[in-house]
Formats: structure tokens, C-alpha cells, sequence
């Protein structure tokens, strides 16, 4: 349910709002913004950098789509000389930013290009992507479902999703934050884990995945 009146003057993604930097800085602090991130969440911040690690397997060549890239989080998973097209896209100029500045400092620029894009239509071809990672998204985008159609629509035969969500069905003591997030603009509708399962389904995704950690859900899919 959304709240009838939004906070004023945070804004949306988009507009870059003041909570999309205090977010990047907890996400990139693994001690103040894990103690954070634990307190709100009630998951583990290393748990969302060992998910990235998936992006280090990829072969010379691949080609990546981390959506949200947000301030370039996933970026960790990015080694440098790995030979890799990565696209890291967001909706917001002021994240990929943030991402290209991550980049950078972890030495893997050459590989990186920023890409503002609505998850909501991509501006890719179908099937022209080994790998997409989409995590903390879901929930921050206004038609998850949709999200799920368009990142599943652009992965080759064989190619994997993974991602993560703050999910609708993972605790009531996680309400108010989800309530006060929508209020904010930040938090979308959202979805449940069953949501994710099926959705994922639908698009005849295999080998779905799926693991709760606090009141976030990771998932991970193959394409047939
Ligand atoms: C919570 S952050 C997550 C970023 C990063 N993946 C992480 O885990 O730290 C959510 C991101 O979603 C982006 N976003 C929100 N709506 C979007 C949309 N419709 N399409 C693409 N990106 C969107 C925001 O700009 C923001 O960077």
C-alpha cells in the first residue's frame, strides 16, 4: 500500500535525493554502513558483495548488465583485465557517476560503460547479454514484474540473472522502514518472494534460486 502523502523535497531516483548518497555510502562502509545495514535490513552487507562475485567468472569477452548499478556496488565483482563489456546502468546520472568513480578507483574503468536507462524498457537488443546483476532493484522500481520481463528479455540462451530485493514477505518488524521508504519515494510497490519465483517462471527461466537474509531476498536464474 502506498502512502497517501510523500515526503517532501526527497524527490525520486531519478533526482538524485539526498538519501541515494547516505544509501551509497552505507552500501561502500563495510563496518559503520554493515552495523547499518544489519540494524535496517537485518542482513549481512558482505553477503551483497559475495553475490557480485558471479561477475568474476565471466569470460574474456562476456558481456555484463548490472541494473541498478547505483554507486557501482557490484563493481567488486569486476576484476581488473578480465576483458570484460560491462554495462552499468541506472536511471539516474548522478549513480553512474558514483559507478564510473568506482570504477575507476578499483582500476576497471576500461571495461565499464555507464548507461542511463529505465529498467522498464531497456534500450538493449534481446539476447545480447551473458550476465545481468540487478541488486537492492526490485523494489525500487515501479513495475518489478515488468523489470523482470525486460532484464530476462536480454539475456542470451544459457546466460544467468542474479539479483536482490527487499521483499513484502519477510517480516512484519521490517514494515515501518518499507513504509517510510514508499513515503520517501524511494520504495516502489514492490514484491513478494513468491513474486520473484514466478515471475522468473513465467519467462522460462531455470535453476530459480532463491534465499532470504533478513528482509532481503537474492535470486538467481538461468535462461533456457
Ligand atoms: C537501492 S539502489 C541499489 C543500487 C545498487 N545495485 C546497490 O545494490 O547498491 C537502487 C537504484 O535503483 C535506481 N533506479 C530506480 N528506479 C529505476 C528504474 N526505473 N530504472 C533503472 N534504475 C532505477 C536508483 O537510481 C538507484 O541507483
Amino acid at each position: 500500500m502506498r502512502l497517501p502523502v510523500q515526503v517532501p523535497g526527497l524527490g525520486g531516483w531519478s533526482e538524485d535525493p539526498a538519501w541515494a548518497s547516505v544509501y551509497d555510502w552505507t552500501v561502500e562502509h563495510p563496518r559503520a554502513g554493515g552495523l547499518l545495514w544489519r540494524l535496517g535490513v537485518g542482513s549481512s552487507l558482505p553477503m551483497l558483495y559475495a553475490a557480485s562475485d558471479e561477475i568474476g567468472g565471466q569470460p574474456a569477452g562476456a558481456r555484463v548488465l548490472d541494473i541498478p548499478s547505483g554507486g557501482g556496488v557490484a563493481l567488486r565483482g569486476l576484476r581488473p583485465g578480465q576483458g570484460v563489456d560491462y554495462v552499468a546502468a541506472d536511471i539516474s546520472p548522478a549513480m553512474l557517476d558514483r559507478t564510473m568513480a568506482a570504477a575507476r578507483h578499483r582500476g576497471v574503468a576500461d571495461q565499464v560503460t555507464p548507461q542511463v536507462a529505465d529498467v522498464g524498457d531497456l534500450p538493449f537488443d534481446d539476447a545480447s547479454f551473458d550476465l545481468v546483476v540487478s541488486f537492492t532493484g526490485l523494489h525500487c522500481f515501479p513495475d518489478p514484474r515488468r523489470a523482470v520481463a525486460e532484464m530476462t528479455r536480454v539475456l542470451r540462451p544459457g546466460a544467468t540473472i542474479t539479483g536482490s530485493a527487499l521483499c513484502t514477505d519477510t517480516g512484519v518488524r521490517y514494515e515501518p522502514m518499507r513504509r517510510v521508504g514508499r513515503a520517501a519515494g524511494l520504495i516502489g510497490p514492490a514484491c513478494a518472494t513468491s513474486d520473484i519465483v514466478a515471475w522468473l517462471d513465467e519467462r522460462g527461466l531455470r535453476e530459480v534460486t532463491l534465499q532470504v537474509s533478513g528482509a532481503i531476498a537474492y535470486f538467481r536464474a538461468v535462461r533456457e
